[in-house]
């Protein structure tokens, strides 16, 4: 730096202009890429940067040396020279749980004398990037070096000179001859995704993981390459010229973090419980860290019982790494298996060789779904490579190809079900393959029964659903239609937990006033996909009876409003499975009827031609929706659910949320609860 004392004054005011800048554009560049928390715009900070790049480029004398746009002036190197550490860059023992650490704290204390058992701990992140060997002379950065084979490593130091967080001048270590930190060199997880986003737009390389990016960027002979490339630099040690007032690690962290670096979270701990304590706590947080960490480090914090300790072979003694558990492991894919879900959705399973993942035994693996499949071209008895992070789902994320045996078999998607045999279709644009045994396929009958049962579908009064997968669980109930024939079981259901007679008189009267129903109610019952109340109104109303509908072509269907293609391919798709067909016969054989609709001829009526939705609560008048529905209906208007450009009004009581909202973007008329009892009077 330049000597401020010899400047006259105009140059005095350049320099303080440039160390402004410099302050702010460091403080930028460490909120950006460090903290991952900018607080200006990128446009903000390219001006300052470039204001400070011309004053610069004016005053290249009063250039500072530890400007952030030093590294543009230095010109690409042919290759790195080799440098040899004057201490070994060693590296560190593992440890992968809380036995194992027991065990490295009980080897501690074993070589310790009798007055020093038991002594303070200090916990750091074990920061996932390359070991750097930083070198000061009089508190000016002279040297960077990579750890190499720990004898030798490469020079890099015009590539550290462009790492932000790195001070090229410290303010308080002029007095110290040689001063050696070391530390990681990493890239944070936001930069190495902007870095990859922008690669992907130029087609420019991208890389695996921010490990790999930090260290191509270190290795960088063009360090106007290396200058663009997030990186940051967290000090971990000190390994000459530490003040002797310092006896700790986790003090000689404070003062390099006094002196201006960077350094991780540090915590002293006293026993296995705390170590183990920390630890847990860093798993809770790494997701949310700005970089990569693969666990935390172990130190004696005592720097003169680290030294009592000493090193065996390559590792010391007075440290470990206590590692996460891998999260990417690789294993044999045995088979492939396709399960039926509750709703009939058909997704594909992977069953693995177990491993250990994240710390747990993995054994399954979703595939999602026969698109998910192709993809990845994944067979049964490939070798892949399995990732679970956190809490969060196993998941193939690697198809070992080059592994794979000669006589595999690529996946198809059943024809039928796995369960159940019915037809298994996927709609077209859709990921998820489906069964279209509905009513009949055991995966999806528990489901099929409690909705069955419910309030808007047959309203059986007193089969709630705890008893209903009771049944079911016994075998009592299998189908829907198995309903029906309780009263065969009188005797086993009076003494099942203790039911008693009354409670199954009215039960099974329950079940018998049940078999009196709607049209609209039983097509809503019997469960079809994406048929719903009021798709289950407009079907019975537009068909007046079951067999019309059970006949009905998929364009048909698609002229019922509501219905848009994929509904009506899955009505189609229900009445074509036979054994959804057969419990709907054995429900009419046991005794479910209704009356034949009186289908509304619309053509005269005042509201003939228009679609409307109901939407928010009618105070005034206390009428349910339903039975406003019924009011337009029989005014000739159609009823849907959601509002749509073909949406002709929206009936709007009070606290209409999203579908008044959506109307009025639409530009959909409002009617409010008001104007619609005045036109019904009317
Ligand atoms: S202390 C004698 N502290 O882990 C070695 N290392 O396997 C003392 N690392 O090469 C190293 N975070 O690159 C230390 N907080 C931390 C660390 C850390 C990451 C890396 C370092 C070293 C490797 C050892």
């Amino acid at each position: 730096m330049n000597a401020i004392k010899s400047l006259n004054q105009e140059q005095q005011d350049i320099v303080a202009k440039m160390r402004t800048l410099i302050t702010e554009v460091r403080k930028h560049n460490n909120a950006y890429y460090v903290m991952d928390e900018p607080t200006i715009s990128d446009n903000e900070y390219d001006q300052l940067r470039l204001s400070l790049i011309e004053l610069e480029e004016r005053y290249p004398d009063l250039t500072q040396s530890d400007s952030p746009t030093a590294s543009v002036g230095d010109n690409p190197l042919p290759s790195f020279s080799q440098v040899q550490h004057d201490i070994p860059m060693l590296s560190l023992g593992n440890v992968f749980n809380k036995e194992e650490l027991a065990e490295f704290m009980r080897r501690v204390n074993d070589r310790l004398s009798s007055n020093n058992k038991n002594p303070a701990y200090e916990m750091e992140l074990k920061l996932d990037g390359l070991a750097v060997s930083l070198k000061y002379q009089n508190g000016r950065f002279v040297r960077g070096v990579t750890r190499g084979d720990g004898q030798t490593g490469e020079d890099i130091t015009q590539n550290v000179k462009t790492i932000n967080n790195i001070p090229l001048v410290l303010e308080a270590a002029f007095d110290i001859e040689v001063l050696e930190v070391r530390g990681e060199v990493l890239m944070p997880k936001a930069g190495f995704e902007r870095l990859n986003r922008k690669a992907k737009q130029v087609d420019g390389k991208i890389f695996a993981n921010p490990r790999n990016a930090a260290a191509g960027s270190l290795r960088q002979l063009d360090p106007a390459v290396a200058a663009n490339r997030p990186l940051a630099f967290y000090a971990y040690s000190v390994n000459q010229g530490l003040p002797e007032h310092i006896v700790n690690q986790s003090e000689a962290l404070g003062w390099l973090k006094e002196i201006g670096f960077t350094v991780s979270a540090v915590k002293v701990v006293n026993d296995l419980e705390e170590a183990q304590a920390y630890y847990e706590s860093v798993i809770e947080e790494r997701s949310g860290l700005p970089f990569e960490i693969d666990g935390t480090v172990i130190k004696v914090d005592n720097l003169q019982l680290q030294s009592e300790l000493g090193y065996l072979s390559r590792e010391p003694r007075w440290a470990t790494a206590y590692k996460f558990p891998a999260e990417t492991v690789m294993t044999k894919l045995n088979a492939i298996e396709w399960q039926v879900g509750r709703t009939g959705q058909i997704t594909p399973v992977g069953k693995l060789e177990p491993v250990q993942v994240g710390g747990v035994t993995v054994s399954n693996v979703t595939l999602h779904n026969i698109g998910e499949i192709q993809r990845l071209d994944v067979r049964a008895g490939d070798t892949v490579s399995v990732h679970r992070a956190g809490d969060v789902i196993p998941k193939v994320t690697r198809v070992w190809h080059e592994l794979r045996p000669e006589d595999s078999q690529p996946v198809t998607l059943p024809t039928h079900c796995p369960v159940c045999d019915s037809p298994v279709v996927l709609p077209e644009g859709e990921a998820l393959a489906r069964c279209t045994g509905e009513l009949f396929c055991p995966a999806q009958q528990q489901e099929a029964l409690i909705h069955f049962v419910s309030r808007k579908a047959m309203d059986i009064d007193g089969l709630g659903e705890r008893w209903l997968i009771s049944f079911f669980e016994q075998g009592i109930v299998k189908t829907v239609a198995d309903i029906y024939h309780l009263e065969q079981h009188r005797e086993a259901l009076i003494n099942f937990e203790k039911l008693g007679e009354k409670s199954v008189n009215n039960l099974l009267a329950a079940i018998d006033n049940s078999k009196k129903t709607t049209l609209s109610r039983f097509i809503y019952a019997i469960g079809i996909k994406g048929v719903g109340e009021t798709t289950a109104q407009n079907l019975a109303q537009h068909f007046g009876d079951l067999p019309a509908l059970m006949d009905a072509s998929i364009e048909s269907l698609e002229t019922v409003p509501d219905i848009g293609t994929i509904t009506a391919e899955q009505i189609y798709d229900f009445f074509r499975a036979k054994h959804n067909v057969e419990v709907i016969e054995a429900l009419i054989e046991a005794g479910v009827h209704w009356e034949k609709v009186e289908q509304v001829e619309a053509e005269g009526l005042p509201l003939d031609g228009e679609t409307w939705v109901i939407t928010g609560t009618l105070v005034e008048s206390g009428m349910s929706r339903d039975d406003a529905k019924s009011k337009l209906q029989a005014l000739g208007a159609k009823v849907s659910g959601s509002v749509s450009a073909k949406t002709s009004a929206l009936l709007a009581g009070e606290k209409a949320g999203s579908k008044l909202t959506k109307a009025q973007q639409l530009g959909v008329r409002v009617v409010e609860e008001t104007e619609f009892l005045q036109m019904i009077q009317d």
